[in-house]
């Protein structure tokens, strides 16, 4: 494939966190320069004269951006952002992504379920402003990125679910395309009143969850009341109501692959209960944790966040802002 060039990329962000991600921008001192931006939408224009964007410029992975494609420019209409990308020399007839400004959010136009594309797919996005303002760009699809429009799965919580998180779980799954099955067993601190269980239990996941807090009724449903008595059969949630500090090898059993957190505690805390969680488990594979911030600048510290998970083993470390969160992120770390 041709080296393609562009003075510019864009990044589609969650409304709200395209601060976070000018900032996020300039502490990995990346020399990218501010140039046009609208809510959910930045642009950057090259570091230098001499020193264009290519496709390979959107490896650097950013919390903020749910999407970055390299600039194809301004369009008036729809057809005519759409010849831009398929007249492309890097465009191979892959899928062409239509992502609009609605509803106060960046959003797909389309909720049908994509295929996931394979790692080098050159995919086309046509962010859709309003009547004249087209936008035109370019990635290539790699591990870790989103399959959907815009990093927007728009997967749809069952009414029975207890809470939200139930979301955020499915959207993680489906953002990193992660490999989770029955054969695994999780341990989730914060786990009231129980959204990301029922979300693992009906994975066929059973689930050990930490948390002082009463669970719903839907997730008690499959309760066992004694860890050392875990059926073979069928996915269970183990409910050690206790505050994480409290919980212990005993509460945990033999077998747990995954940790995860939804605590509302500092990003700090949760990483220390990870470690310690990491030391009586060491059959984790997987961490996933929500972590809930005062201030989406907080993500300038996230080298922090990531130096305290290689400390522990971790190879593979991601930091993400999902569609459907609001001062959050997701932490995955894998080994
Ligand atoms: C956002 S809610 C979690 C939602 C939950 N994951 C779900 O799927 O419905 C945050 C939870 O963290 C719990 N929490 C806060 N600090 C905790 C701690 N130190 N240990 C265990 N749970 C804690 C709270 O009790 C609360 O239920």
């Amino acid at each position: 494939m041709r080296a393609i060039e562009s003075e510019y990329i864009f990044a589609l962000t969650n409304t709200g966190s395209e601060r976070a991600l000018k900032l996020e921008v300039e502490t990995m001192g990346l020399g990218w320069r501010l140039s046009y931006q609208r809510r959910g939408f930045v642009t950057f224009k090259k570091p230098s004269s001499n020193c264009y964007f290519s496709l390979c410029s959107l490896d650097h992975p950013l919390a903020c951006a749910r999407r970055l494609c390299l600039s194809l420019g301004k369009s008036a209409t729809p057809e005519d952002a759409e010849g831009k990308i398929k007249l492309h020399p890097a465009y191979c007839g892959g899928p062409i992504h239509q992502v609009k400004f609605a509803n106060r959010k960046m959003e797909r136009m389309s909720g049908e379920t994509l295929e996931r594309p394979k790692t080098g797919d050159c995919i086309g996005t046509v962010v859709e402003f309003g009547p004249e303002e087209y936008w035109a760009g370019l990635h290539l699809h790699s591990p870790y990125l989103s399959p959907d429009p815009g990093g927007d799965s728009s997967i749809v919580m069952p009414e029975k679910s207890p809470s939200r998180a139930w979301l955020k779980l499915e959207e993680a799954v489906r953002f990193f395309d992660l490999d989770l099955s029955p054969k695994d067993i999780v341990v989730e601190l914060g786990c009231a009143p129980g959204g990301v269980v029922l979300a693992l239990l009906q994975r066929g996941i059973s689930v050990i969850g930490v948390d002082p807090a009463q669970m719903a009724p839907v997730v008690l449903e499959s309760a066992i009341l004694e860890r050392r008595y875990a059926p073979l059969d069928r996915p269970w949630f183990y409910h050690c109501c206790k505050p994480a500090a409290l919980a212990g090898k005993r509460d945990l059993g033999k077998g747990v692959t995954w940790f995860m957190s939804d605590m509302n505690q500092s990003p700090a805390v949760v990483i220390k209960e990870c470690e310690r969680f990491c030391k009586m488990s060491p059959n984790i594979c997987g961490v996933l944790i929500t972590l809930k911030l005062t201030d989406l600048s907080q993500v300038v510290e996230k080298q922090q966040w990531f130096d305290g998970l290689s400390a522990i083993g971790f190879t593979h470390i991601r930091l993400q802002q999902l569609s459907v969160h609001h001062k959050e992120f997701t932490l995955l770390a894998l080994r």
